[in-house]
């Protein structure tokens, strides 16, 4: 199972990348058609139309995942934590087993605050070019300091630089989680220029990559998030938008 689900999962970021029409697209409406038959809809043609009307009123859905933490500096994962806590929003933080070896708190209180806590491999390699033994260890000491934080098995990965390969499916199940928006935040610091480039492409479903070692992307993500709420988005984890 857990291979065809890794598959299904690049399946699907590609397919949200290219177009509108998801799978989930598809199961929620279905899941939704289900609800009206049981719960109201007396014919086909009725659940129809209360379909179409019940998704316009829906909220849409968007994660906001940050690569490569926890950092503690000024301005870094417990700036940002504080943020989405003071917006009771929920993100998806892939990290680093090596940092959160550096930052055993900052990991505890991501996944107490609710957040997604996803593998980034060790020491951010690129899995497809290390050895396969290099490969095995980035991924499972990943897991293994993080479940010894937690208590959590992890389950899905972003493989650093997107690289994955036949080589790592065949290792891992893990899902693979890329990303739809590329905010490119590491390159600019700029709040304002990562705020533009989210509030002007983004779309329901969007997975948008950010990084938690800067100021300029924690600043970036308070404004996006009092934005897009106005607008009827709700952020959701990884999990959740690829599972509900
Ligand atoms: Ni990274």
């Amino acid at each position: 199972m857990g291979k065809l689900l890794s598959r299904h999962a690049i399946l699907w970021v590609v397919c949200l990348s290219l177009c509108g029409c998801t799978k989930f697209g598809i199961e929620q409406r279905q899941y939704n058609k289900n609800f009206y038959k049981e719960v109201v809809a007396t014919s086909e043609s009725v659940v129809e139309i209360m379909e179409e009307n019940y998704n316009g009123e829906e909220l849409k859905k968007i994660a906001l995942t940050f690569d490569d933490g926890p950092v503690d500096v000024d301005g870094g994962t417990a700036y940002l934590l504080d943020g989405l806590f003071e917006r009771n929003v929920r993100a998806t933080f892939f990290v680093t087993g090596s940092r959160v070896a550096q930052n055993p708190d900052l990991t505890r209180r991501m996944y107490e605050e609710g957040h997604m806590i996803g593998n980034h491999s060790y020491n951010h390699v690129n899995l497809t070019l290390v050895s396969e033994e290099n490969m095995r260890k980035e991924i499972d000491d990943t897991n293994k300091i993080i479940k010894s934080l937690t208590g959590k098995e992890l389950a899905y990965m972003r493989p650093p630089y997107g690289a994955w390969n036949s080589r790592v499916e065949s290792y891992t199940d893990m899902i693979p989680v890329m990303w739809t928006l590329d905010t490119r935040d590491w390159e600019s610091r700029d709040t304002q220029n990562i705020v533009q480039k989210v509030v002007t492409n983004v779309k329901e479903n969007d997975i948008i990559l950010l990084h938690d070692g800067y100021k300029s992307s924690a600043d970036a993500a308070f404004i996006i998030i009092d934005k897009l709420l106005e607008e009827g988005y709700t952020f959701v984890t990884v999990d959740e938008l690829l599972l509900n």
